[in-house]
């Protein structure tokens, strides 16, 4: 599949040149800021805040969003009808960057794009996905041009709309709502140091679709070049792609994957059974984010529960942190690192579990961490206090942090309960030592695990598990989860 990915500003031409681009290379074109437009416009015309997470959240599950090509034009639909232009009113602008600041709009969107862009050829414009929803593409471009160009444009284009808006407020709009999605804490715009800058200020359309089709076409013969030393050792491959400035993990994945095929299939085996051993409904499955590092905390009661979440979430990618004496058997040993074991030496500093670990994270690869250290043999709802390993983690890595909770102890083929929570980042830490701040870092990770629970709690004792009773309850009872009450959990 080939994902060219184009980020920028609002306003830079992301749209047109992505659509440009499309049309040259005959395939599909994704804007995903209409996507977020089209949450905004839901929320407005149901008469709630775009702002207010507790408003816009609940509404997520009645959205269903599609496209449609209407005389060779992509139009897009909300829950069937039309919307294609009424996204594009001045006032939708500024409250689809509100609503892209809530975690499960964006986790919920997110979850589509990649969706799309596994199964198709596509060019996707927005501001996150050279960073967040592709990582792993080679084509990552990322498009600019000074606020006042930007604004000189957007007026032109309203104007020959017929929607009357000053030129000042515009350009006021658009350093408004650069500086919303520059700043906001989940995946907020940036240039990643392997996207290509093209500053389209005094450039014409067909010059810039013309640069960035030469780009195009440079990284794909370096591809090639690459793909070519089939029988070229790791070390080669490393080689070339660093000069090619590509990542070369996949073509060495392919390479490496040819060895240990017996356990790799005894593993794709065990992963399959994992999930039959201990049948668990998962709650809010699309929170969890697909092709991207993250780091996986859970509550630990028994030694089934990675099972679950490597055979259903952590997907082949994945690792686990697992104590090294499961490593003692050799064939238990092959399987397991088939599984993403990662082993580590309980009760000292296990310096090749800690590189092992940040190096999964470097690799876009989801870890599941245990944070309690060890089991709640009492199986008590209250988790057992944190190790600060999670926190440091999270933090060398700059890694979100995915909290997943079970409801309770339960034992092989009896039903359980496991939630999915919204990723969260640590950004306002990142610039400190992570000595410094582990101990308020793992509070944080703490604390959204304890809200995580009184959601659950809510849930499965409140809601009897319905997902659409739970919704109409958060939109009634909002404060008692959202609040800063530490709900379900005691210190
Ligand atoms: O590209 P646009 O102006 O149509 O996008 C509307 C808003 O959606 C914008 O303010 C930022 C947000 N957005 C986002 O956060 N992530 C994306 N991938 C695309 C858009």
């Amino acid at each position: 599949m080939i994902n060219i990915a184009i980020d920028g500003p609002s306003g830079a031409g992301k749209s047109t040149i992505a659509k440009k681009i499309a049309e040259k290379l005959g395939i599909t074109y994704l804007d995903t800021g209409a996507m977020y437009r089209t949450v905004a416009l839901y929320a407005v015309s149901s008469g709630k805040n775009p702002s207010s997470q507790e408003e816009v959240v609940p509404l997520l599950e009645n959205i269903k969003i599609s496209y449609e090509k209407v005389g060779g034009e992509n139009r897009i639909f909300l829950n069937g009808k039309d919307v294609s232009e009424d996204i594009r009113m001045h006032n939708i602008s500024k409250c689809a960057s509100e609503v892209s600041k809530i975690p499960e709009v964006r986790a919920f969107l997110v979850e589509k794009q990649r969706e799309i862009a596994k199964n198709n050829d596509v060019v996707l414009d927005g501001r996150d996905i050279t960073s967040h929803v592709l990582p792993d593409t080679k084509y990552k471009f990322y498009l600019t041009a000074t606020a006042e160009e930007r604004a000189n444009r957007r007026f032109k284009e309203l104007s020959d709309k017929g929607q009357n808006v000053s030129y000042e407020t515009i350009l006021a709009d658009i350093k408004d709502r650069d500086y919303n999605d520059m700043n906001r804490k989940v995946s907020p715009l940036v240039k990643t140091p392997d996207s290509i800058e093209i500053d389209s200020t005094n450039m014409t359309l067909d010059e810039v679709a013309d640069a960035i089709m030469e780009h195009i076409k440079a990284i794909k013969e370096q591809c090639n070049t690459l793909t070519v030393y089939k029988n070229a050792s790791v070390q080669d491959l490393r080689k070339e792609a660093k000069e090619f400035n590509i990542d070369a993990n996949k073509v060495i994945k392919k390479k490496t994957k040819k060895k240990g095929g017996f356990y790799r299939f005894i593993a794709a085996i065990v992963r399959k059974a994992m999930g039959i051993i201990w049948p668990t409904k998962i709650y809010f499955k699309d929170n969890f984010p697909k092709n991207t590092k993250a780091i996986v905390v859970c509550n630990h009661y028994t030694a089934l529960d990675p099972c679950v979440i490597i055979s259903k979430l952590l997907g082949k990618d994945g690792k686990v942190l697992m104590k090294d004496e499961i490593m003692k058997n050799h064939v238990v040993a092959k399987v397991a690192t088939e599984l993403g074991c990662i082993p580590v030496k309980r009760g000292e500093a296990d310096l090749s579990a800690v590189k092992s670990i940040l190096g999964a994270l470097a690799k876009n690869q989801p870890v599941l961490i245990f944070p309690e250290g060890t089991r709640n043999k009492s199986g008590s709802k209250e988790m057992l206090p944190l190790k600060q390993g999670v926190a440091t983690f999270a933090l060398k890595a700059k890694a979100p942090i995915v909290p997943l909770l079970y409801y309770k102890k339960t034992g092989p083929f009896k039903r359980n309960i496991l939630i999915v929570g919204a990723p969260f980042y640590l950004d306002e830490y990142y610039d400190q030592k992570p000595n410094a701040v582990k101990e308020e870092v793992t509070e944080v990770i703490r604390d959204k695990m304890c809200r995580l629970r009184a959601e659950l709690d809510i849930l499965v004792e409140k809601c009897g598990g319905s997902k659409k009773k739970y919704f109409k309850y958060v939109k009634e009872h909002g404060k008692e989860i959202y609040g800063n009450e530490r709900n379900g959990c005691k210190e």
